[in-house]
């Protein structure tokens, strides 16, 4: 079989990833941070190292700015939730995932005032749009990094800069792009950063987090979640202390521990390298499929400007056909319709049918690559 579907989950894991969380439920079964027994020491000492780790992975000095969640769509509730006000005005981009939207859809009906700026039709972002629309004041501007329907990236950093000029706070969310591209969050100028644990980063399901640059305050953001974390117990409100005030509740240790090992698996073979062999993956993809006749690619023409994730459709065929035809007969399995990102899907002009969505990920060979292009080619002719 082919799995092409590493924009939902990244599979299959590396093989210290299982182990990892193997090792961590059989040596280190304590609660992290809780009492003072060696189970629970070695527990907390495998959840502060990945915490490092990523902290180190980002660019950040002070790895209690590493906030764990349980995904990218926790991460992203507690920043706009925690971030935003009734009367307050967000800008965010025509490319955005429902983690985004449907926060943003519900903040409004409280009264928060949500502008989007469209995109064009590849699905990149026009700085100077986001110029235009921060004439008007604007407490954050959010934005997908990459799209995770046809892999575009966004200007993060100009669009950052000019979000800060105007007094804005830039939260980003990374789903797709975090362990996919380096991200030195410094660099990308922004304040917030929301991470998943599960595809790129090569950790399993039920990981991920908000990163706070070194820079932005604290007090202005909210904890989503509020109880227990192991610290200042003689006090029943939030403690402020970071990551605490905002990890309430014993962490999922388990996960974080594969988390740390798809990270550490990640940076032993090289973020350059493993998007080098993706995108020439992904650049023959586009060729071969542009070839065959009735099909439409998706997204960016220059590789450079994307993540390996690619969409198409098949003129005369509907995409659920041609993703069941793939699965069925030929074993490849792909992603049909519209991601969670009806928006994303409406600035490609391909709503509401969608795309058949294909991501190679670090295992998938060349010769995967020409079998799924035979394949489409037979579903073409049939
Ligand atoms: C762009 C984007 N944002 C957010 C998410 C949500 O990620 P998670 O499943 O980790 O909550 C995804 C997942 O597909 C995504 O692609």
């Amino acid at each position: 079989m082919i799995y092409l579907d590493n924009a939902a989950t990244s599979w299959p894991k590396p093989a210290s990833v299982s182990a990892a969380m193997r090792d961590f439920l059989e040596r280190a079964g304590g609660n992290p941070g809780r009492s003072g027994h060696r189970l629970s020491i070695a527990a907390g000492r495998i959840v502060y190292d990945t915490r490092e780790a990523l902290a180190e992975f980002f660019g950040l000095q002070d790895p209690l700015r590493v906030i764990f969640t349980l995904n990218a769509t926790h991460a992203l509730n507690l920043a706009l939730q925690g971030l935003l006000q009734p009367g307050q005005r967000v800008v965010t981009g025509g490319m955005e995932h429902n983690a985004v939207m449907r926060p943003l859809r519900e903040l409004e009906t409280r009264g928060v005032k949500v502008d989007v700026i469209p995109a064009r039709e590849d699905g990149t972002l026009d700085p100077a749009d986001f110029a235009a629309a921060l004439q008007t004041p604007a407490r954050l501007v959010v934005i997908n990094h990459a799209s995770n329907v046809c892999g575009t990236l966004a200007p993060v950093k100009e669009i950052a800069s000019l979000a800060h000029a105007a007094g804005a706070l830039v939260l980003v969310d990374a789903a797709q792009t975090a362990g996919a591209l380096p991200i030195h969050l410094p660099t990308l100028g922004v304040d917030l950063l929301a991470f998943t644990g599960h595809k790129a980063l090569h950790g399993p399901p039920g990981t991920g987090g908000l990163v706070l640059a070194d820079s932005f305050d604290p007090a202005q953001l909210r904890p989503l979640v509020r109880g227990g974390t192991g610290s200042r117990s003689e006090y029943e409100i939030q403690p402020d202390d970071l990551p605490d005030r905002y990890e309430s509740g014993t962490p999922n240790g388990v996960g974080i521990a594969g988390l740390g090992a798809g990270l550490a698996w990640l940076n032993e073979r090289g973020i350059e390298s493993l998007r080098a062999h993706e995108l020439s993956l992904s650049a023959r993809l586009r060729e071969g499929l542009n070839e065959i006749p009735g099909v439409t690619v998706y997204g960016p023409k220059d590789p450079q400007h994307a993540t390996a994730v690619l969409s198409f459709t098949l003129q005369g065929k509907s995409v659920s056909e041609v993703g069941y035809r793939l699965d069925e007969d030929y074993e490849i399995f792909c992603r049909v319709g519209l991601h969670c990102a009806p928006a994303a899907h409406r600035s490609l002009g391909t709503f509401p049918a969608g795309t058949v969505r294909l991501a190679p990920g670090p295992t998938t060979t060349l010769h995967d690559i020409e079998t799924v292009l035979c394949a489409v080619r037979e579903i073409a002719q049939a």
